[in-house]
């Protein structure tokens, strides 16, 4: 039996906000959820996370999370005296507890598997999850001997500077058979550089502690500061792409480009540069998308391009140009084969198939036929300041160039619309509506040398003199 206890009680001053920084989104997921996760994925079936600082923000971030159990730590005096507080809880437990710490958010659930693996095998008191850091500022040095007999750990703020060159650190990760840990947990004190009950002082006094050596160092970054947040996210992105391209997505500069681990790329995507992909967003096989382009939770069929637009909460069906500079939002459909240009704007809109609006337009709170042409410059006027409006536009309808159609309105199938009109009425199905002031043209106002006839040079109005 294994249960695994989270430290998430502590503020993070390093971060400066108020929020407590385990629930940080990196990636868009919060660092403890992402701890729970790689948890529940290794098979864990009872996991207390030890909260403290606005734990009640905590409780309710992760109410719905199953099989979790809150432990709390008032005041918070360290990572030793956070473990302290399950003495109560687990006093007559006997198996093993997997320790993790909130703010480390990367490990994966096979590395977790692995400490408890070894920790079994080799039939430790504790086994501590160590790697060997290329710069280990800030970590828990440990010291061991040549078989990972561990000794001690040494926190980063207590080491002379010969103990600082140790490049093995202590994760924060670490696995313990826990009545040998409850027994030693009373005895800790706080004689150290920050004056605290550290965990990592259990070592010391326990008997049969190993180390077990990360392959990949990078799996074990805490994030204590926001250098090391964005350390953690480019780390993620490089592992997310990876996987992406090894299934047959193309990636033009994949350092440009972002993509959260809730998006699903079909193979024979191509992604181009400055592409960000985030929620819960698919791109379907053969579609192309970038540069410069943002899609979230948004669905983008076969065969697609998209460039130099913002995507949001939409779907774009199969064969569809989108951009340069289009945006579309809130359950906007874009139907097949459609053609959505330059600076235009879909909010709720609807398109049938084969539609184009291909040039500076808003259709908002619009359902829009078939194999309709949208002229550059039309407006769907949807709200009259205190409410919004339908508009509906027929199958094969064309607008003209600026047209206003003021909602509520529809205009019916085989419609074309005079170009300036502004459309208030409702227009039926193959009509040809105009809605614009007659032209007046005034022959022969000016003479030949620009001035207005039948007046002399010096009456002229605005002339220059
Ligand atoms: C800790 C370890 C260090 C290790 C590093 C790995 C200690 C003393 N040091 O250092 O050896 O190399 O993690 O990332 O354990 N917390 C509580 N209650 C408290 C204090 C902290 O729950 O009273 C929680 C924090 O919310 C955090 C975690 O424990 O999630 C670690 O605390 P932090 O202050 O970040 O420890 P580090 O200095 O990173
Ligand atoms: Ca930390």
């Amino acid at each position: 039996m294994v249960i695994a206890t989270i430290l998430a009680a502590g503020k993070g001053t390093r971060m400066y906000a108020d929020m407590p920084k385990v629930l940080y989104p990196l990636a868009g997921k919060p660092l403890l959820v992402r701890v729970l996760d790689t948890v529940q994925r290794a098979g864990i079936s009872r996991t207390i996370a030890i909260i403290g600082y606005k734990g009640e923000q905590i409780r309710s971030a992760l109410a719905h999370y199953p099989n979790l159990e809150f432990v709390e730590q008032h005041p918070q005096l360290g990572t030793g005296h956070a473990m302290q507080q399950l003495l109560p809880v687990l006093a007559d437990y006997s198996g093993d507890v997997v320790v993790l710490t909130g703010d480390s958010p990367l490990f994966s659930s096979e590395t977790l598997q692995e400490l408890i693996a070894v920790h079994q095998q080799r039939q430790a008191s504790a086994t501590i999850l160590t790697a060997l850091m290329p710069d280990p500022t800030g970590y828990g040095r440990v010291f061991c001997d040549a078989h990972l007999r561990v000794e001690k750990i040494v926190e980063h703020k207590d080491c002379t500077p010969e103990q600082r060159l140790n490049q093995r650190v202590s994760t924060g990760a670490y696995c313990f058979r826990w009545q040998d840990l409850a027994r030693v947990l009373p005895h800790l004190d706080n004689h150290n550089a920050q004056g605290e009950y550290y965990l990592t002082a259990v070592f010391a006094m326990m008997e049969g502690v190993i180390a077990h050596d990360l392959r990949d160092w990078r799996e074990s970054m805490g994030i204590n500061d926001r250098c090391q947040l964005a350390q953690a996210f480019a780390y993620l992105q490089e592992q997310i792409k990876m996987r992406w391209m090894k299934a047959g997505v193309t990636m033009i500069l994949p350092e440009t480009i972002t993509i959260e681990e809730t998006v699903t790329l079909a193979p024979n995507v191509t992604l181009e540069p400055q592409t960000h992909l985030r929620g819960s967003t698919t791109i379907k096989m053969g579609s192309v998308i970038g540069p410069n382009t943002l899609i979230e939770n948004s669905l983008i069929q076969e065969n697609c391009q998209v460039s130099y637009s913002v995507v949001v909460d939409s779907e774009v069906q199969a064969g569809c140009r989108i951009g340069p500079f289009a945006h579309l939002r809130q359950q906007s459909v874009v139907g097949q084969n459609c053609r959505v240009g330059n600076f235009v704007e879909l909010k709720k809109a609807t398109l049938g198939n084969k539609t184009n609006v291909a040039h500076l337009s808003y259709l908002g709170d619009a359902t829009v036929g078939s194999q309709v042409n949208i002229g550059a410059g039309t407006i769907t006027a949807n709200y009259d300041g205190f409410a919004k409006h339908q508009t509906v536009i027929g199958d094969r309808t064309k607008t003209g160039a600026n047209t206003v159609l003021c909602a509520p309105i529809s205009v019916g199938q085989n419609v074309t619309i005079g170009a300036g009109s502004v459309i208030t009425e409702d227009v039926p199905d193959n009509a040809l509506a105009i809605a614009r002031a007659r032209q007046v043209t005034k022959p022969d106002y000016y003479d030949a040398t620009g001035r207005k006839k039948n007046l002399s040079p010096t009456q002229g109005e605005g002339e220059p003199s």
